[in-house]
């Protein structure tokens, strides 16, 4: 039986993914910063774990609660994470740092314990959960985005570096999808009353609105992420919804055509 440890299991992505893996014969250790939001998952016959991702401490103890028991950890599922909205201006250090504590550097402390027990075993696959945000940076998304954008430059170097250890790196990549994120999302808005991107945040306001009609669910993303875990030689990026096909395309075009298109 494999092992799959899976962050951010309170809620949406997260909680799918435990629920499907389990649903496959996994044995899984699904995650969350307060058990009390889990214990639905254990209650099924998960394992669970206290894990805050921006607690070094946590992330070590959860690599070797599961080492413990069963040697090594199969899947890591780097899903934890929350959209730090606004405009760049309006957005204070202390929180952009906040975002990568949570985006960035979480996958990355669980990655650095999880891989010497991969590369001992020579098979493991670490999942990151990116976003289209890590392909474009529309306005009002920038400190959210390059969260994202710098999770897929860590992973492409990664993926080369432990491929003669036959570990693989893969990164999913939803559009919008059905889950607490974006009431999140609007919690960790800068106070719009004063600022100068008034007129930005009431547009981005329409452009939810009409994207949430293209939204999947978390199961169809959690569906993919172990698509990912099975496979023999995993692709390098899974792409879950159609709107990241359009995000490659407005990446790619020139960027003066780009500017147009993301105002
Ligand atoms: N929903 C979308 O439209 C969408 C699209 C693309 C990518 N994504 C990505 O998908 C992932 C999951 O998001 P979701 O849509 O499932 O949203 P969600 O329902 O809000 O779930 C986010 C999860 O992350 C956890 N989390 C937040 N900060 C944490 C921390 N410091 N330590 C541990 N866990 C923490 C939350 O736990 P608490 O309950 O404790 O806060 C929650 O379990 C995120 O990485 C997000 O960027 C989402």
């Amino acid at each position: 039986m494999k092992t799959a440890l899976i962050t951010g299991c309170s809620s949406g992505i997260g909680r799918a993914t435990a629920e499907r893996f389990h649903d496959e014969g996994w044995r899984v250790y699904a995650t969350a910063r307060d058990t009390d939001d889990i214990t639905g998952l254990s209650e099924q016959g998960m394992e669970t774990l206290e894990l805050d991702v921006t607690e070094d401490g946590d992330c070590g103890a959860a690599v070797e609660a599961v080492e413990d028991d069963h040697d090594t950890v199969d899947c890591l599922v780097n899903n934890a994470g929350y959209g730090q909205m606004g405009a760049v201006e309006d957005v204070p250090v202390e929180d952009m740092h906040q975002q990568m504590e949570v985006n960035l550097y979480g996958p990355q402390r669980l990655t650095r314990r999880v891989l010497p027990g991969m590369r001992d075993q020579e098979s493991g696959t670490i999942v990151n959960v990116s976003s289209i945000a890590g392909q474009i940076s529309p306005p009002g998304m920038g400190v959210y985005s390059a969260s994202k954008h710098a999770l897929e430059a860590v992973s492409d170097s990664l993926r080369v570096e432990v491929a003669d250890f036959d570990v693989d790196v893969v990164l999913v990549e939803p559009g919008p999808v059905e889950t607490e994120f974006g009431g999140r999302a609007d919690e960790e808005y800068p106070d719009a009353e004063d600022s100068a991107y008034s007129k930005l945040y009431t547009s981005q306001e329409e452009r939810d609105d009409s994207l949430s009609r293209f939204t999947v669910t978390p199961e169809d993303v959690a569906e993919t992420i172990h698509e990912a875990a099975e496979a023999d030689s995993p692709k390098a990026r899974y792409t879950v919804t159609w709107s990241f096909r359009a995000a490659r395309i407005v990446r790619n075009v020139p960027p003066v055509i780009r500017d147009r298109l993301l105002r």
